[in-house]
């Protein structure tokens, strides 16, 4: 590890569970100083380890994100990184369009369209100030292929991939890039309820080419990679990380 590496500060929104929380783990590995972001205030300060900072925040709320950057940019005075990974899938009401209740929908669009914008309209002018930075946006292959019955998860995704590159593209003079990861099917909290029964985790490693779900830290792995700046030639990209399930 570097001197400038350990500088280095990564901020990573839903850093208390699943995929947030194994990035935290490779980022910390990698000699990333962290700000974790999350509902949940005990699971945020868990995730942001002893050098880190764990804030108690919803990315849905301008003002909730306005306040944990500022604390941020006071405590370290750089962003480096952001990765917009806080998501939900919505509930078992969010299904196809005329059967998804309006607050639900809002509710779906809310986390996983507004949140990234806050954060990365929070994060941008401190990274413009720096001439450098790397935002990195969790979307999913729901925003490339449609999952039936998931309107409004497949179309707050596809939403997701789009704003990554529009961010590519809009800051790209700034010296800042943006790329989006799109995991397939991921072993975490918001599928455990639907991988530990038996016939559905059949159901759905039947469609994947390599037979199997990912574990969360195989996703972290690539957040971790775009991360450290070695691949300094992709913006604007939307890494499909699935088992090979789109190329089907
Ligand atoms: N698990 C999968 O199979 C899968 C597949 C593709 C994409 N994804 C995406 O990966 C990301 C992480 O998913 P996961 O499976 O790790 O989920 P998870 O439910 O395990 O973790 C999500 C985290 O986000 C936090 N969060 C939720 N709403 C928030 C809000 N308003 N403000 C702040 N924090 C909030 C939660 O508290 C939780 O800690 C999501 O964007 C999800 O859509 C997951």
């Amino acid at each position: 590890m570097t001197d400038h590496q350990a500088a280095r500060v990564a901020v990573i929104t839903g850093g208390g569970s699943g995929i947030g929380r194994a990035t935290c783990v490779a980022l910390i590995a990698q000699g990333f100083t962290l700000a974790v972001l999350d509902l949940d205030s005990d699971a945020a300060k868990m995730a942001a380890g002893s050098d880190g900072v764990g804030i108690a925040a919803d990315v849905t709320s301008p003002e909730s994100v306005e306040a944990a950057f500022a604390e941020i940019v006071k405590l370290f005075g750089r962003v480096d990184v952001l990765v917009n990974n806080a998501g939900i899938s919505g509930s078992a009401s969010a299904t196809t369009c005329h059967e998804t209740p309006v607050e639900e929908w809002d509710r779906v669009q809310a986390v996983n369209v507004r949140g990234p914008y806050l954060c990365s309209r929070a994060a941008l002018p401190t990274m413009m100030a720096a001439g450098t930075g790397h935002i990195i946006t969790v979307a999913s292959v729901a925003g490339q292929i449609v999952f039936p019955g998931r309107a409004a998860y497949v179309t707050s995704k596809g939403a997701a991939v789009m704003f990554a590159k529009s961010l590519a593209i809009d800051y790209a003079a700034h010296g800042i890039r943006s790329n989006a990861v799109c995991p397939g099917m991921v072993y975490t909290p918001m599928t455990a309820w639907r991988l530990d029964q038996p016939e559905l985790r059949d159901m759905v490693e039947s469609k994947i080419p390599l037979g199997r779900v990912a574990q969360p830290e195989e996703i972290a792995e690539a957040i971790a990679v775009l991360a450290s700046g070695r691949l300094a030639y992709l913006t604007g990209a939307a890494l499909n990380i699935d088992g090979g399930w789109t190329a089907l």
